[in-house]
Order: C-alpha cells, then structure tokens, then sequence
C-alpha cells in the first residue's frame, strides 16, 4: 500500500499541475467563533478563457469574463440578484500548487489577498432548489398587536455580538429603565450560528456554549429572546442559512425559547427570483406556526416584492421596507422620509420595518436622534434599539425612553402616519391617534434653524383645543389658524393635538 502511494504521488502532483487553475479551490480559516465561512473557486481552464463559479458569503456568481492564465489572471464573476446585476473581480495567479488570489475595494486599493488550496470536486457547490409550495394564507399569530419594541445586535456588535453581551444588554435593558419604557425583545442577528449536527439539527458556535440556557436567562428579567436566519443556504455574513431544514429550524428555536424571528433574504437570491420569495416566507410562516411556540415573524428582504403587499398573509408581523439603515443623518433620513406610500399597509400585527434605530452610536447628535425617534413612531415602526444600553449616556436614554413619544409608536389603532406637507426641505407629519388625538411632527431636514408654520387646516383639522409638545414635556398654547413652530437645524418639534 504504502508502496502504491509512493508511486502514485508524484504522478497525482503531476496531474495537479497540469490541470492548472482547473479544479475547485477553497480558501478560508476557523474563526474565533470557530466557524470556517470559505470562499470557493471552482474553476475550468478552456484554452484562454477561465469560467466556473465563486462562492462567497452569500454570493455565488458565474465567471463571465476573464484575462491571463495560471501566471495571473482576472476573473469577473455576475449573478443576478433580483432584477439587478451584482459582479465581483478577483486577480490571481498560481504559486505552486495553492492559488493566492484576492479583491480590491477600489480600483487603486491595494489587492487583499488570501490562499485558497484545492478542495475536494463539488464540495461547497451550490445547493439546488426547492419545490415552493403553492401560496396560502398563514394564520394570524396574534403577536405584535402594536410595533415591536427591543433591542437588537447588528448595528453595534455586528459579529462580535456574543452570549457575554447579550446577557449584559438583558441586565441592563432592565436596569436602564428601558424595559419599564416598554421595551422587551433582546434580538441576537447575524453570526451566532454553527454547523449543523449528524441530524441536521442547526447548532449555535463558540460564542453562544448554551442557546437555551441563555434564553431562560433572558426571560427570568421579563424579557423575550429573538432570533436570525436565511431562507438561503447562507446568512448575510455567511453562516449556515435554514434552506431545506426550515420546520426542523422552527423547531429548534421553539425547544431553545426563541420568541422572535428574523428571516433575511441574504443567500435566497442566489436560487429563487424575487416573484417566489411570497412562497419561500410562507414556508417559514408555516413552520413556526407548526412549532407551537408563539414566534414573531420579521421579514428581512430589503422592501423587495412588494413585501408590504403580502407579507402579513404569509403570517409575517413585520417586514422590512428598505435597505440598510447606517449612523448618519443621510441613511436615516433617506429611508426615514420615504415611507409615505407604505401607509395604509400597516395594522396591529403587521407592521412596516424601516429598520432598526442607531439612536446613540454616535453618528448623529441629540437633535438627529430626535428626528430618528419622533418619526419612527409616526411611522408606527419597530422600535429596536441598536446601540450598547450597557453604557448610555443619560441623553440618548431620555430619547429612547421618551414615553410620549412611545407612546405615539405604540398607539393601539396602529395607523401609520402619513406626510401631510412639504416646503424644500420642510415636512409636516400626522399620525391619527386613539381618542380622537393626532401626533404631528413638523420637521426640519435643513441645516439651519427655521420658523415652520403650521396651519391647521394643511393637517385637515379645525384649530385643536389642546396641544402638547412631547419633547418639552409641556403644554402648548394653541393659537386660532395656525402658529410657527420653531425647529432647530435638523430638528423635529413633536406634538400631540387633539
Ligand atoms: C442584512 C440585514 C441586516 C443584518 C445583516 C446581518 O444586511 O439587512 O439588518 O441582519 O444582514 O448579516
């Protein structure tokens, strides 16, 4: 035997070699959390052309163009991702037998290189698809009958969001006063997964040791614990997704406690187009409501599809209407003010997500954060803090623990609210309340100060008989017609006026 192994290496090297860039290669090492996400090469050498398939994260792109050859080469790898083209360029070239090859962030960027090895044919190969069920409506679940308020990991910790941090954002969700404000989910995002066991049962890695012990840590403060996954083979950042283990998932979750889903898209685009994703949610609506466990649904897929069109018959209680939100006055106010037309949508149970809040980490200053908080409850949206409540200054938990305005966010009837007037870069926004009340916010987007008039009749109401300014805390002398409401640059005054 070993004899045949002597003979029979260099002949395999010799194969090797010749093949050149032909064959599958794989790069990647464990990380801290213990959980290898490789990038795959699988690559065929015709003539002068280099085609094949990249596999990265939650991309898998088909090489459509290439240049060069085994001494250095471009790939140019394209997929289709819903409607639109997304490509990748890689340079590499062969260094004995490993190949080192790597992206640049921009064109003059310097190449950020990595080895990737051979790896056996066909390992990480693409997942095939499924068969969609044919569509349905999902029972109601019940939950949400106002917007969800918590907390969640991602716009802080990324990954490095682990069991230690959870813990203390549990501890001081209560501590801080923000549980008495009304805030009860503590949601882990991306990166908590493992790999799956012999049975296919999903673990969690090195940085959860014991998902159920942590969420009968969670719900011994009063507090509910929340949850992240793919309908692809992949999450967002690459971990294992649930694609093909969807009631076996549900399940896991409901043994672990988990009370709150969130379903992100992510390597789904790579196998269904965006007219299935109605039937790819449903199949995870129909899982949770077969797990037993009351769960809420969100659904993460960027305000694809018209997701607001049918996100609640596939039993989802949220759904995200937009991209990513980032810390800055730009994103917040991109997304914020563009969710006029998603209005009539909302209902108790089923709510527009304009994505999470960055209030207090640290891109915007008080009076921004001001605008993210008052008009987030215009919207009836989520309210999900994503700073560290472990360290907040007592501003940023006077905004997040601003009980009227919470209080217009949380309003039972749950109707969204809606822009009622517009000058530049001037907006007024009413939101009818129970009781006859209306919350209207009069914001300033410019970057001076300003004297906004209000008329009462823009708002389609007579002069109120009260008004209450929800950030002073006081009473509003109303005035006959109208008044100027003065708003400071970037700024919103938030009342309430019945
Ligand atoms: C997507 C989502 C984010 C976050 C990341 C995690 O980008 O939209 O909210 O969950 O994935 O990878």
């Amino acid at each position: 035997m070993q004899i045949r192994i002597f003979f029979l290496a260099p002949l395999l090297a010799a194969a090797c070699s010749a093949a050149g860039l032909t064959g599958n290669w794989a790069a990647g090492n464990p990380g801290s959390d213990g959980v290898t996400r490789k990038t795959y090469f699988d690559l065929k050498e015709e003539g002068s052309r280099i085609t094949g398939h990249i596999r990265v994260t939650q991309f898998y792109y088909s090489i459509k163009e290439s240049t060069g050859g085994p001494e250095g080469f471009t790939i140019t790898g394209s997929m289709m991702d819903g409607h639109t083209e997304r490509t990748v360029k890689y340079e590499g070239r062969l260094d004995g037998d490993t190949l080192r090859i790597g992206t640049r962030r921009r064109a003059e960027a310097p190449l950020s290189e990595m080895t990737a090895r051979r790896a056996p044919a066909g390992e990480g190969a693409y997942p095939t698809r499924l068969p969609l069920p044919a569509l349905h409506r999902v029972p109601d679940n019940g939950l949400a009958r106002t917007p969800p308020m918590g907390w969640n990991s991602w716009n802080k910790f990324a990954g490095r969001v682990d069991d230690a941090s959870v813990r203390g954002m549990a501890d001081a969700m209560v501590t801080s006063g923000m549980k008495d404000a009304g805030y009860v989910y503590i949601n882990i995002d991306d990166t908590w997964e493992g790999e799956r066991d012999a049975q296919g049962n999903i673990t969690s890695n090195r940085k959860f040791p014991d998902m159920k012990a942590l969420s009968d840590y969670v719900h011994a403060k009063g507090l509910k614990l929340g949850i992240y996954s793919s309908p692809g083979p992949n999450t967002c950042a690459g971990y294992e997704g649930t694609h093909g283990h969807e009631e076996q998932d549900a399940r896991t979750w409901a043994a672990w406690g988990i009370d709150y889903l969130k379903y992100d898209w992510c390597a789904a685009r790579n196998l269904y187009t965006d007219e299935e994703m109605q039937a790819v949610y449903q199949k995870m609506g129909d899982a949770l409501h077969a797990a037993g466990r009351p769960i809420v649904y969100s659904l993460c897929q960027y305000g694809r599809a018209d997701v607001w069109a049918w996100g609640a018959e596939v039993g989802g209680n949220l759904w995200r209407t937009t991209g990513d939100i980032r810390d800055a006055w730009d994103s917040m106010t991109r997304i914020g003010f563009a969710q006029n037309e998603h209005a009539p949508f909302a209902k108790p149970g089923h709510w527009n997500d304009p994505d999470m809040l960055e209030i207090g980490n640290g891109g915007m200053n008080e009076s921004e954060y001001q605008t993210h908080m008052s008009l987030w409850s215009i919207l009836a949206a989520p309210l999900l803090a994503g700073n560290d409540l472990r360290d907040m200054p007592a501003a940023i938990g006077a905004i997040l623990m601003n009980r009227e305005a919470i209080a217009v966010d949380q309003d039972r009837e749950g109707k969204q609210g809606r822009r009622v007037w517009q000058s530049g870069e001037r907006e007024i926004w009413v939101r009818e309340l129970a009781g006859g009340y209306r919350a209207v916010g009069v914001f300033n987007r410019a970057a001076e100060g300003a004297q906004i008039p209000l008329k009462w009749a823009d708002l389609g109401i007579k002069t109120p008989s009260e008004a209450r300014d929800l950030w002073a805390h006081k009473d509003v002398a109303v005035q006959a017609g109208g008044q100027a409401v003065t708003v400071p640059p970037h700024g919103v005054a938030l009342w309430r006026v019945k």
